[in-house]
């Protein structure tokens, strides 16, 4: 289907809207693909040329594009009640339908109570105030400081950009909220300290402590962490590392945050990152693959511990949310997303299909010279492209050399993410072995043309 005013879309296309994450200059010279439909695992853009949706949309698509299930229950909700509020003693039923699915959903994980919002930034910053609030009530005011990792990313909102960990995202907003420090990331790929993944699990956890130890226990309130990280480039940490952060936690009295925002519901493999660790956390954040992207919706969940400070205290009051935190049509597009992991064995299916795309992907790696390292879970995957593999030497920002991958394969029909030369491999949880392959064999040839450009230099 052609849209009627496909020429004025393309010539306005990049004119009068700026991108995210993006410099504006280089847009101009470079304008975004202009996606008009999707199906399933699969998007088309304006001209009606087909892409596998390698990116998931944002890592956020989970159940597909134009899943009829989560259509119905959207225009169902719309025809009935397209929205009403939660502020001042109304709500509505979506919303406390889905507030009993998360919780029993997550009850392995202790979850007790949740806290609607519109997206991931908005989940992040509920989670930070409830840890200050948390601490005034149990009358250690002074617990304000937030301890994060390197290469963490927890949305733009100004507490959770304050705990992000990469410097570029910072540096132009600066100065940001005082109190909030980052410890080492468990990045085996790169790091200085081991060659042997548990050391480094112990390593990282020691730096958590002394970190507290050093800003002194009884200031920090929490430590924030994605299960894997995601934009800072899928760093899946050894399997002891949470284990070992939750004992650190515990040790010190400070809340244990997982921001769950890509992790949750089914990519990983794992229902839950948590679950993947078998870690309990105090308090998860949740987003995206939520509801599959259909209408946006954040949700932070904690368990017992900060519901209890909260019991019958004079100062329980929690002075937060905005208008459409919850909205109806969100929440009725999330129980029929997640009706659909659950029946759909969408996480068994990431597992699968991940643990067979890890698997090609490493092949891969054999056969290419710029491949420094695949990893990830499920289907969240990373592919770090490095200018000399056995120096692990990155490529000069002047090379572009993962933006020039990126693009032949979206000229080939498919679309994958580039984030400072690492691929990230997020597509729908409903991906299938023969589209894995295509995706390799597009990815290949494009790494090879690229390699003799680069060669030729
Ligand atoms: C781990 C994590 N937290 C928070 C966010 C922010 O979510 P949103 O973009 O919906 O605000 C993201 C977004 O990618 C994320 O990956």
């Amino acid at each position: 289907m052609t849209r009627k005013n496909a020429v004025d879309v393309k010539k306005w296309n990049a004119e009068y809207q700026w991108q995210p994450f993006a410099d504006p200059n280089a847009v101009a010279n470079d304008k975004p693909l202009i996606i008009e439909s999707g199906k399933g695992s699969i998007v088309y853009d304006i001209d009606g040329k087909e892409y596998i949706d390698g990116q998931g949309g944002l890592w956020n698509v989970n159940a597909g594009h134009g899943r009829k299930e989560i259509i119905d229950a959207i225009t169902e909700q719309l025809n009935q009640l397209q929205f009403y509020s939660l502020f001042g003693g109304t709500t509505h039923s979506r919303s406390i339908e889905l507030s009993k699915l998360l919780v029993d959903m997550t009850a392995e994980e202790g979850m007790k109570r949740v806290f609607f919002s519109t997206g991931g930034s908005e989940a992040v910053e509920t989670a930070l105030k409830l840890a200050r609030q948390y601490w005034k009530l149990n009358g250690q005011a002074q617990r304000t400081k937030i301890i994060s990792l390197q290469r963490a990313y927890h949305g733009v909102g100004y507490g959770g950009l304050s705990a992000n960990g990469t410097p570029a995202f910072r540096r132009m907003f600066e100065p940001l909220m005082s109190g909030f420090f980052r410890v080492e990331s468990p990045y085996f790929y790169r790091n200085p300290f081991t060659d042997d993944p548990s050391e480094l699990a112990r390593i990282c956890a020691m730096m958590l402590e002394r970190t507290i130890i050093d800003q002194s226990p009884d200031t920090v309130a929490a430590f924030i962490a994605e299960p894997i990280q995601g934009a800072g480039g899928i760093i899946v940490p050894p399997a002891e590392y949470w284990r070992l952060v939750r004992e650190v936690c515990d040790k010190y009295g400070v809340l244990l945050i997982a921001d769950e925002v890509v992790t949750g519901f089914g990519r990983t493999g794992s229902l839950f990152g948590s679950r993947l660790w078998g870690v309990k956390p105090d308090m998860m954040i949740f987003a995206k693959g939520i509801n599959s992207g259909y209408v946006p919706l954040g949700a932070t969940m904690f368990n017992d511990r900060i519901e209890q400070a909260f019991k019958d205290h004079p100062d329980a009051g929690f002075m937060h949310g905005n208008t459409y935190l919850a909205h109806p049509l969100a929440c009725a597009a999330a129980i029929a997303n997640l009706d659909m992991v659950v029946k759909e064995g969408l996480a068994q299916n990431a597992g699968e299909v991940g643990t067979y795309f890890i698997s090609r992907l490493a092949e891969l790696g054999h056969r290419q010279k710029h491949v420094g390292e695949v990893r990830g879970r499920g289907l969240m995957i990373g592919v770090e492209l490095v200018a000399d593999k056995p120096t692990k030497t990155r490529f000069a920002d002047s090379d572009y050399f993962g933006h020039c991958v990126a693009r032949r394969c979206r000229d080939n029909g498919v679309l994958i993410r580039n984030v400072y030369d690492t691929f990230i491999i997020s597509p729908p949880l409903i991906l299938t072995k023969a589209q894995v392959d295509r995706m390799v064999e597009v990815m290949e040839e494009a790494l090879t043309y690229q390699t003799g450009v680069f060669a030729g230099k």
